[in-house]
């Protein structure tokens, strides 16, 4: 029997607050285990593309211990220790633009690195003589943590609920997705119409370069990237990557942005970076703003308590070691496509995918209602709920959104393994990821039919 926590016996303030949770006791590789030895096996890296090594790993743990025992806290404001310098460096090496990224700065989670990025961007635009930029543009189809100026970044009624009146005033542009803008030339023409307006007054455009779960591995045409890049240089605006989930590997290079036909002017990143073994995050500034605040006042003040700490920064550096000895960036890039395929032969049937899409191993699956391929399913009918519940059912970790009421995005799920699961494992997922929606199918499609069709646009 399994040996889920039900809400009456537990005191944590869990999301769901009626929901009962598997209690997992154990990990190792793709494999989450509950105290019973119930196993789970996990197609989302921990549930939340972190864990890209797998669990359980001795090495990471190894490094971990030795830092401890060295030191395991020294301030970040006024001392610096040899593992937080080692992992600054590393991670300009591997950033886009052959080396035109200068310094890094070290915070403990994903939405705290956008924070750090929105912070560096006013201090450039401050520091190079224009106070009067503080006005962010960013697409409206997207996530980029909980708190208050992360969640002001995405322009997501649904994801703001009662908090929207402390959230600051960010422009949303529509997201150029295949469904309602194919050439990006509408969210080019939505970006000048607010340039035309602000320009004068934008600080930085912030986005996912390729989008995790609020559009999974979807990202514009080059024709937007392009047309973007020109507009930054023409007015004088920042590009800022949340790079928090494809950042280390996960599409098939080192950033996601190496991939696209645009160079960030900051990127932030967290999950891979620490893998699932520690909380820490980072953002990465290009030379340019670098220098600028280096010339200005010469400060960035309001670090955290946590930033750049030893150990975190010991088992981060382990992370890399591994993701370079184990060549799984290359493993990543070399065997997606192959991931993607076999996942789209699997779902080939299921007439309600209407798209397999990906990167490197973050991959997305895509509903659609079956009657013509296009529009969105109703809400109430909970496709994306009901496939992360058929999964459970099959012993299968995926986690599945249902932004619908966005308006931008319609039922989908994320495939995201680590980069060290088995050549089997992988068969094993996509089998029992196919097996759930197909499953779901077989609900839906005889409710469907008594559903009026929800026109998208
Ligand atoms: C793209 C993206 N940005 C930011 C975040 C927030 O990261 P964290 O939960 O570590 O604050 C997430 C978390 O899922 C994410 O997927």
């Amino acid at each position: 029997m399994s040996h889920a926590v039900s809400p009456g016996a537990s005191h944590v303030l869990a999301p769901e607050l009626h929901a009962s949770y598997p209690l997992i006791a154990r990990g190792e590789g793709v494999w989450l285990e509950e105290a019973d030895g119930t196993r789970y096996l996990d197609a989302m890296s921990g549930g939340s593309m972190v864990a890209t090594l797998g669990l359980g790993r001795r090495d990471v743990v190894e490094a971990a211990r030795v830092q401890a025992r060295r030191v395991s806290f020294a301030h970040n404001e006024w001392l610096t220790n040899p593992q937080q310098e080692r992992l600054a460096r590393r991670l300009v090496e591997r950033a886009p633009a052959d080396g035109d990224y200068a310094r890094v700065s070290f915070v403990t989670g994903g939405a705290e690195a956008n924070e750090a990025a929105l912070r560096l961007a006013r201090s450039y635009q401050v520091e190079r003589g224009h106070p009067e930029r503080w006005r962010i543009i960013s697409p409206a189809q997207a996530y980029h943590g909980p708190t208050f100026a992360t969640l002001a970044l995405t322009g997501r009624p649904g994801l703001h609920g009662p908090l929207a009146p402390y959230l600051f005033e960010v422009l949303h542009i529509p997201p150029s997705t295949k469904r309602f803008d194919p050439t990006g030339e509408r969210a080019l023409a939505a970006l000048d119409a607010i340039l035309a307006d602000v320009g004068d007054e934008v600080c930085a455009y912030y986005c996912e370069g390729v989008s995790a779960a609020s559009l999974p591995a979807y990202t514009p045409p080059n024709t937007f990237w392009e047309g973007l890049a020109e507009r930054a240089q023409r007015h004088g605006f920042l590009i800022c990557f949340d790079e928090i989930v494809t950042g280390l590997g996960r599409t098939g290079s080192w950033f996601a942005a190496e991939q696209l036909p645009v160079t960030p002017d900051l990127i932030a990143t967290a999950k891979g970076l620490g893998g699932g073994y520690t909380a820490i995050g980072a953002v990465l500034a290009r030379r340019h703003v670098y220098e600028t605040i280096a010339a200005g006042s010469g400060r960035v003040p309001l670090g955290h308590t946590w930033s750049g700490a030893p150990v975190a920064c010991a088992v981060a550096n382990e992370v890399l070691d591994i993701l370079e000895r184990e060549e799984l960036v290359a493993r990543v890039a070399e065997r997606g496509p192959v991931l993607r395929r076999r996942l789209a032969d699997a779902l080939t049937d299921v007439s309600l995918v209407s798209e397999v899409r990906g990167r490197g191993f973050l991959l997305g699956v895509e509903y659609a209602d079956p009657r013509d391929d296009r529009c969105f399913l109703a809400p109430e009918l909970r496709v994306a709920a009901r496939v992360d519940q058929a999964a459970i059912a099959r012993k299968l970790v995926t986690l599945s959104v249902q932004p619908t009421r966005d308006g931008y995005a319609g039922d989908q799920s994320l495939f995201a393994p680590a980069f060290t699961a088995t050549e089997s494992e992988l068969d094993e997922m996509v089998e029992r990821f196919a097996a759930a929606v197909h499953a779901v199918e077989a609900q839906v499609l005889p409710v469907l039919e008594a559903t009026p069709l929800r026109p998208t646009a």
